[in-house]
C-alpha cells in the first residue's frame, strides 16, 4: 500500500458529498459531447442483428446469446434486463469486442454508425488471436474504444487499483488513447470530476477514501473522458443502497442527455430502468423475451417473464405491494429447455409452449414480445396486461 497522509473520509463525510445535488454545468457538458451527425448516414448509431454468442467449455458449449437484434439511435437510451446469467454482459463485450478466448459469435452482425464491426466467427477469440484478420480487428477496435464505444464494467468500482490515486488512473486511461500531454490529461480529468459532482480537492484521494456513489461517478466520468457517443453500463449502480442508486441513475439520465450519448444500461432490476430507459430489452437465456418502447411495455406487459421481473421488484415511488419471485431457476445455457426457454417456469405455459419456440410478435407500435400468447396478453385477456 502507499503511504496515504490525506484525511481518511469517514461515513459521514460521506454522506455530505453525496447527498449534494448536482447540476451539470452545461457550457462543461457541451466540451464532452460528441455529436457527429456527418459521420454517417442515417440516425441509428448500433444495430445487433440477430447476434449470437456461444462459449466453449468441456462438454459443450454455452449458448449465451441467442439471435438477439436491436438498435439505438444518437442519444437513445437502452435498458437491458433480466436475471443473472442471461446473458446481458456477453451481449456488452460482444458490442466491444471483449469476449474472452472461449467465447464467440455464432451467427449475426454488428454494425456501428453504418459500419459493420463484427459478424459471425469460424472459432473461438482464443483460436484466432494471431491471426492476419484479428490483428486487422485489434486495430480498428482500438480506434472504437473509449473515443466510440465505451463501458463502466460490472463490479468496476471495486476493482480500482488501491495503491493508486483515482484521478491517476483516470489520467492513465486518457493518456492510454489519445495522443495528448499528461497537463492536459490531468485538466481534462478535472473538468470530468466537476462534470460528474466530485470536487476538485478530492480528486487525488486513494479509491478507499471515496464512498461508494463517489468511486461510481469516478468510474462514470473515466468513461466519459474521451467523448464517446455509446456508454455501456454494466450494472452501475448495484453495489449501492437504494436512494444512491436512484440518484446516480438521475445523474446518469441528465448526463447523458446533456452529452447526447446513447446508452445502455444493464441492470438485473427492471424498476431502475423505468425512469431511465426510452426503450428496454427483457433477456431471459440468451434471447429477448419482450423488446421496445419502455412506456408501452410497462404499460401493457405482453410476456410472463417481463410481469414476473415486474412483481419480483420493489418501485420506490409506487405503491406498497407484495413482491413475488419466479419460481424456479434460469436453465443450463449448455442444454436449454425445448420450446420456450422460460416454459418450465411459466404460469401460463401450454402443450405448444414445450415444443416450439415463439418467434417475437409485434403487438404495438415498436413493442414485440416472444410469446404464444403475446397478443392476448397485450388486450389482456390473458393475464393482467401492465399488472
Ligand atoms: N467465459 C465463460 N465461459 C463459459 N461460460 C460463460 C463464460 N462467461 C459467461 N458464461 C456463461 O454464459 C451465460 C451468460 O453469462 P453472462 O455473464 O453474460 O450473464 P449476465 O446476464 O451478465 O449475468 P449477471 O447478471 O450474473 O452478471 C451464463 O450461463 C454464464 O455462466
Ligand atoms: S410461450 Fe408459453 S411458456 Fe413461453 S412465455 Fe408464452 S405462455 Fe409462457
Ligand atoms: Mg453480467
Amino acid at each position: 500500500m502507499g503511504i496515504i497522509d490525506e484525511d481518511i473520509i469517514t461515513d459521514e463525510e460521506a454522506t455530505v458529498t453525496e447527498t449534494q445535488e448536482i447540476e451539470i454545468d452545461m457550457n462543461l457538458a457541451k466540451e464532452f459531447a460528441k455529436i457527429k451527425k456527418d459521420d454517417f448516414e442515417g440516425d441509428k448509431i448500433l444495430e445487433l442483428k440477430d447476434i449470437q454468442v456461444r462459449y466453449e467449455v468441456h462438454g459443450g458449449e454455452v449458448k449465451a446469446v441467442e439471435g438477439i437484434t436491436f438498435d439505438l439511435k444518437e442519444g437513445e437510451t437502452m435498458g437491458l434486463v433480466g436475471e443473472s446469467g442471461c446473458g446481458k454482459t456477453t451481449a456488452a463485450f460482444t458490442i466491444n469486442h471483449l469476449l474472452p478466448e472461449n467465447g464467440y459469435i455464432a451467427g449475426g452482425e454488428i454494425w456501428y454508425k453504418g459500419k459493420k464491426i463484427a459478424e459471425e466467427e469460424s472459432a473461438p477469440v482464443g483460436f484466432l488471436s494471431r491471426s492476419k484478420e484479428a490483428k486487422a480487428k485489434r486495430e480498428m477496435i482500438n480506434k472504437l474504444r473509449w473515443k466510440e464505444i465505451s463501458m463502466v464494467f460490472q463490479g468496476a468500482m471495486n476493482a480500482m487499483n488501491p495503491v493508486h490515486k483515482v484521478s491517476e488512473q483516470i489520467i492513465e486511461a486518457i493518456l492510454q488513447h489519445e495522443d495528448i500531454s499528461y497537463q492536459e490529461a490531468r485538466e481534462r480529468t478535472e473538468k470530468l470530476f466537476k462534470l460528474v459532482g466530485i470536487e476538485k480537492s478530492r480528486m487525488d484521494g486513494f479509491p478507499h477514501e471515496f464512498s461508494g456513489g463517489m468511486k461510481q461517478r469516478a468510474m462514470i466520468a473515466m468513461a466519459l473522458a474521451c467523448s464517446p457517443s455509446l456508454i455501456i453500463m454494466d450494472e452501475p449502480t448495484t453495489a449501492l443502497d437504494v436512494i444512491m442508486q436512484d440518484k446516480i441513475l438521475a445523474e446518469v439520465r441528465d448526463l447523458q442527455k446533456a452529452l447526447n450519448i446513447a446508452t445502455i444500461l444493464i441492470t438485473h432490476d427492471i424498476s431502475v430502468v423505468a425512469e431511465t430507459a426510452e426503450k428496454i430489452a427483457v433477456m431471459y437465456a440468451g434471447v429477448f423475451m419482450e423488446y421496445g418502447d419502455i412506456v408501452s411495455i410497462f404499460e401493457n406487459t405482453s410476456n410472463p417473464y417481463t410481469q414476473g421481473l415486474k412483481e419480483g421488484f420493489p418501485n420506490i415511488r409506487g405503491e406498497k405491494g407484495t413482491l413475488k419471485s419466479i419460481p424456479g431457476s434460469p436453465p443450463d445455457l449448455v442444454h436449454p429447455p425445448r420450446g420456450c426457454k422460460f416454459h418450465p417456469r411459466c404460469k401460463y405455459a401450454k402443450a405448444e409452449c414445450m415444443e416450439s419456440e415463439p418467434e417475437m410478435i409485434l403487438v404495438d407500435e415498436n413493442h414485440w414480445s416472444r410469446c404464444h400468447f403475446a397478443k392476448d396478453l397485450y388486450s389482456g385477456k390473458l393475464g393482467q396486461g401492465g399488472q
